[in-house]
């Protein structure tokens, strides 16, 4: 089957990648490398360096599945920058959407995430309202409705994959990144945005890539929404802390700011994941183990 990997030389993109071409699939990634690197493409891939903006249809020809993640993944930066965060990922979306459907793509897999829910109750589960609070969760939201709206009048099969935080080897970005950076720069202090009490639920990688995998096999409706999760959460401060203990560090703590640490901040994220369960999907990575590896990986 012929594949392709929109945003495939980013960090869950390029491991999606990887085994797709273990699974002998035919895989073409496109990337306009703004933020993903050449050297994270498997080398069984085919490359094309392309815009989501632009009409792809030409290099979508005989794609039977598209994966979706190309994005602005900034949530903090997309309250300063909405216009970018507009542009690349829902007008972006929907001109993806629209090369997908003069090149006749029959199913397309989104990589959507928690913040449509915003400050929600938790655990939350997919038909939980969506009240997104920030820039980045509205886009989101936007690209869920764009691709459920191509489903309906064109007759492709999709699915919105709404992720928690997910981390790991490649990534390069977020709390796990930064915090990491920051000690690299000065081992002798960390600064924490927030409080260090925001509660999230982070999945490895190699669960997320599963979780793919397994829609794409086994979804039945020809538009679904699964939260992409684990039933567990760890604190900011919970991270700072096994990050000094995997380093050898003892910095002295800072606190900037109090409670949410950027506008548009959820606080508290814990997603319910039991209808993807019901597919076969279980995260195996123990949350721990997959920080030490991912922390002595950027080493
Ligand atoms: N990492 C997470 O915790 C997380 C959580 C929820 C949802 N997501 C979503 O998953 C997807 C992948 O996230 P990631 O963490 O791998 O981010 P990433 O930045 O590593 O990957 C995104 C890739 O898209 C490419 N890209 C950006 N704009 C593009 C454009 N206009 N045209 C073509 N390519 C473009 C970048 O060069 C990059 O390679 C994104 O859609 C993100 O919003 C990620």
């Amino acid at each position: 089957m012929r594949v392709a990997v929109i945003g495939g030389a980013g960090f869950i993109g390029s491991h999606l990648v990887d085994s797709l071409v273990q699974e002998s699939h035919e895989v073409l990634v496109i990337d306009n490398l703004s933020s993903g690197k050449k050297e994270n493409i498997n080398s069984g891939a085919t490359f094309i360096e392309g815009d989501i903006r632009k009409d792809l249809s030409a290099d979508l020809q005989n794609t039977d599945t598209v994966f979706h993640l190309a994005a602005d993944p900034d949530v903090r930066f997309s309250s300063k920058t909405p216009e970018k965060t507009f542009d690349i990922n829902v007008r972006g979306t929907f001109m993806l959407l629209e090369s997908c459907r003069k090149a006749d793509v029959s199913r397309f897999l989104f990589s959507s995430s928690s913040t449509v829910y915003g400050d929600a109750k938790t655990p939350t589960p997919e038909t939980a309202p969506c009240n997104p609070i920030s820039h980045y969760g509205a886009s989101k939201l936007a690209g869920e409705a764009y691709l459920s709206t191509y489903c309906s009048n064109y007759g492709m099969k999709g699915t919105s994959l709404r992720y928690a935080n997910i981390f790991g080897e490649r990534n390069n970005h977020g709390v796990m990144y930064d915090f990491y950076n920051k000690l690299k720069s000065d081992p002798t202090k960390l600064e924490i945005l927030g409080d260090g009490n925001q509660s999230k639920s982070y999945l490895h990688i190699s669960d997320c890539v599963s979780a793919n995998l397994i829609v794409l096999e086994k979804q039945e409706k020809s538009y679904d929404v699964f939260n992409v999760g684990v039933l567990e959460q760890q604190t900011v401060n919970d991270i700072a802390q096994l990050e000094c203990q995997f380093l050898g560090l003892s910095p002295s703590i800072t606190y900037a700011g109090a409670g949410q640490a950027w506008k548009g901040d959820v606080k508290n994220m814990l997603l319910d994941s039991s209808k993807l369960e019901t597919l076969g999907w279980e995260a195996e990575t123990d949350f721990k183990a997959g920080l030490k590896k991912y922390i002595m990986a950027l080493k």
